[in-house]
């Protein structure tokens, strides 16, 4: 990169990689994926891949970044090792696919911020959803998401977008915290925070196989990992950073968003009855159960209009830090001006998440095979290279700043070396397995 800079105070870093981290997975998937996946089994599952194998993995993401101050793709050729660059591809490939539906989603947010103005939902929350969800008002709404994040990338107004995320993480937090308190008075509260929050010891042990894979992913997804921006975002950290102190602070923040969340969603969805394992539990359930209780309560409108635009800030300052580290490493190496980058590459998202946008089938399908090969794949190579080939430098790199590790360097290294890895191995065989083996995985066939 050409002109390197740092950032200009740690808050600063952290904030940002909150930003990055805090998106639609924490608000969207996280309860989506855990409807789907047996309820609060899932969450001890994602709890644990959260704090052994996500923030491990984050950190050698920070350690690759820091310790090149370069893109994630020419990290590892800076670090002697050129044919390991196709790790940084891979993660720039594996972000880019996720960013082509996430747009479509980015859309379905915009849709439903107007939607709330005009209370339109009110009287069919779920009819709603699927009359937006897809089809030609999906793909316009997806191109004026799209429009907005490549904007912005272009016009590289980076004073905007830090300022945005000082303001917007602690106003997701407000906000949630305050939807919360009053979904909790809603007559479906017990059954909610029981399907969220008290896990069935013999259904985790039955269905271990599907939700781990899953849950693992979510884990990746919701941290950023294995999308290039953790190591972009850290190349721009300075040498007497506390890295590990950092990524305790993204992760543990990153978490609660996601347990507001479903402290939010589940009351709602029992309360008005919703099929929360299927049917409005899926891809619809945060559109579908918050509509529905901003149609019963005074305000609401109001309500959905404030409400569904943190999440679309939320969406947004995700989206851009994805689009930017695309740009970052095309614009370093083809020379490029970003003005013609961006466009050109959101021309080419805009394509690939044209199947989304029509049926919320394909997106389904974009998105499981994000979680059960892309990340997975992604942050396993990236775990491979900063656990076996850097080995002890990584222990190095990461003691810089902490002040001294003590034996936590190693316990780290061996982490990664052996928990990361063989988490990942298991997830990716699990996920192969039920896509390609287990009958009527429909893998093909989406439909
Ligand atoms: N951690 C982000 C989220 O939970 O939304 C993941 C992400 C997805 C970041 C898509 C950026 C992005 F474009």
């Amino acid at each position: 990169m050409s002109d390197r800079e740092t950032w200009a105070t740690r808050p600063g870093f952290v904030l940002a990689a909150i930003g990055s981290a805090v998106g639609l997975g924490n608000l969207w998937q996280f309860p989506f994926k855990t409807a789907t996946n047996g309820g609060a089994a899932f969450v001890v599952f994602y709890l644990v891949a959260v704090a052994l194998v996500g923030f491990p993995a984050m950190l050698a993401e920070f350690v690759l970044g820091r310790r090149t101050h370069v893109n994630a793709v020419d990290a590892f050729s800076r670090l002697g090792h050129r044919k390991w660059r196709a790790v940084g591809g891979l993660a720039v490939l594996t972000g880019f696919w996720i960013l082509s539906y996430y747009n479509v989603v980015g859309g379905w947010v915009l849709r439903y911020i107007l939607g709330s103005a005009r209370g339109a939902y009110f009287s069919d929350p779920a009819g709603y959803f699927g009359s937006v969800s897809a089809g030609l008002d999906a793909v316009v709404a997806q191109a004026v998401f799209l429009a907005l994040v490549v904007g912005i990338v272009a016009l590289g107004i980076e004073d905007g977008i830090e300022k945005a995320t000082k303001v917007m993480v602690p106003s997701i937090v407000v906000l949630m915290v305050a939807l919360a308190a009053w979904v909790a008075t809603l007559p479906g509260a017990a059954a909610g925070y029981d399907f969220f929050l008290s896990p069935d010891p013999g259904a985790m042990v039955a269905n271990a196989g599907t939700i781990i894979p899953f849950a693992v992913g979510q884990a990746f997804f919701t941290l950023s990992l294995g999308m290039a921006i953790m190591v972009t975002y850290s190349s721009y950290v300075g040498g007497d950073d506390n890295l590990v102190a950092d990524g305790g602070a993204i992760v543990v923040t990153n978490t609660l968003v996601g347990i507001l969340a479903g402290l939010v969603v589940f009351p709602i969805l029992l309360t008005i009855g919703a099929e929360v394992t299927t049917g409005t539990g899926g891809a619809g359930a945060l559109f579908v159960a918050t509509a529905a209780g901003f149609g019963t309560v005074p305000f609401g409108r109001l309500f959905g209009v404030v409400f569904f635009g943190v999440v679309l800030i939320a969406a947004l300052s995700s989206a851009i830090s994805l689009l930017e580290t695309a740009v970052a490493y095309a614009n370093d190496n083809y020379d490029v001006p970003r003005h013609y980058l961006a466009p050109a590459i959101g021309v080419a998202l805009f394509l690939l998440g044209l199947p989304s946008a029509l049926d919320t089938a394909w997106l389904t399908w974009f998105d499981s095979f994000a979680y059960q090969v892309f990340l997975p794949l992604s942050v396993l190579a990236t775990a491979v290279f900063v656990g076996w080939v850097l080995g002890r430098d990584a222990v190095a790199e990461l003691r810089e700043g902490t002040g001294g590790l003590g034996a936590g360097g190693e316990v780290w290294l061996w982490t990664v070396r052996v928990v990361v890895v063989a988490a990942i191995v298991l997830t990716l065989a699990l996920g192969i397995n039920e896509m390609f083996l287990v009958e009527d995985a429909g893998f093909f066939q989406p439909f």
